[in-house]
């Protein structure tokens, strides 16, 4: 008797065993994901919506409101478009940046990236990533004339242009809805928390940019709120001593000044952005973001040339493969 319970003690061990383990992972909680949620998450969305707490046609989480009538407002609708004109040109590492770019774009809410080529037609590269990037965007293309490709010269006059002339173009007949620009240099590094700032640009907003002029960073001064003088080692009679990377200009200002643009002519290095900025504001109308401009969210970085010294002439590998 004692050995029949035995052997069946031992029948029943390792099922025994599958059940403890079944119920110790079935109770155990999610694993906590990789990346924590950022603390403005209410501005970045959530490829399935997950993060977005109030999304329209949504699955029926409160289904007692449902029935209310009264249509809740949209906070994504209400959110100003960033447009983000975005120059680029083709080189060894476009692919590269342009994937850092868009990476940090996807996490930003209700974002339009304006993409212009620097090139006499659209690449299949940038067309064929623009398709896969999972962005609302648009892709414009503009050659810089050959004798304005020298070094020392303003880069990117005329693909700005191109972004503004569309911006413009799109908003001809109708009302403008509520947006803002920003110029978004393809090498450049974008905190998230840039674009929750800039959002609220009334007309022309500013920020410190990391990295440039020569010093950690440059910054707007402010004083009881208004920007009075510039932190900056590089050219500080520039009327506005600020990088391309540290301001935003609400649509509607973009729109009243409709002749504003990039000009080459007279346009001395270092100087299109108070070129730019001269015509649609003035200093003491700017509007200091970043806690009074002392908060660095954006970098001015630039990206080593990659060697390339042995690389082949003739290709050489037996399949052709896109970098
Ligand atoms: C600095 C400023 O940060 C730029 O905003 C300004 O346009 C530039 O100087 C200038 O000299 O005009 P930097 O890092 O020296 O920037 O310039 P890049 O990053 O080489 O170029 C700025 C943008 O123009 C980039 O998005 C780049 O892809 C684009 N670009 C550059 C072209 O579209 N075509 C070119 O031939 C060169
Ligand atoms: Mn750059």
């Amino acid at each position: 008797m004692k050995s029949v319970l035995f052997t069946r003690f031992f029948i029943l061990l390792p099922w025994i065993l599958i059940v403890i383990i079944m119920l110790d992972v079935d109770t155990r909680k999610p694993a906590p994901p990789l990346t924590p949620r950022p603390y403005f998450s209410p501005y970045a969305v959530g490829r399935g919506g997950a993060r977005l707490p109030l999304r329209r046609g949504g699955p029926a989480h409160g289904t007692q409101k449902r029935n209310q009538s009264r249509p809740q407002p949209q906070p994504e609708q209400q959110l100003p478009t960033i447009y983000a004109i975005t120059p680029t040109y083709s080189r060894p590492v476009q692919k590269a940046e342009l994937t850092r770019l868009a990476n940090t774009f996807r996490q930003v809410a209700q974002l339009h990236w304006i993409l212009v080529e620097d090139a006499a037609a659209r690449s299949e590269l940038v067309s064929r990533f623009l398709a896969r990037a999972g962005l609302p965007s648009t892709h414009l293309h503009v050659p810089t004339p050959r004798r304005y490709k020298r070094p020392g010269l303003p880069r990117a006059t005329e693909q700005r242009n191109a972004g503004l002339a569309w911006l413009r173009q799109r908003h001809q007949h109708q009302r403008a809805q509520p947006g803002v620009l920003f110029f978004a240099d393809d090498d450049n590094t974008y905190s998230l928390e840039l674009f929750q700032e800039m959002r609220t640009t009334r007309k022309v907003s500013v920020w410190p940019v990391g990295l440039v002029g020569g010093r950690r960073y440059e910054r707007p001064l402010v004083e009881n709120g208004k920007v009075v003088g510039w932190y900056t080692g590089w050219r500080a009679d520039r009327p506005f001593a600020i990088d391309m990377a540290g301001f935003a200009v609400s649509l509607q200002v973009i729109l009243s000044n409709p002749k504003a643009v990039f000009k080459r002519r007279g346009s001395q290095p270092g100087m299109q952005e108070s070129d730019f900025l001269k015509q649609i504001t003035t200093v003491e109308e700017l509007e200091p973001k970043a806690n009074n401009c002392t908060k660095v969210l954006v970098w001015h970085t630039r990206t080593e040339k990659v060697n390339l010294a042995n690389e082949p002439k003739y290709r050489l590998d037996t399949v052709k493969i896109e970098v």
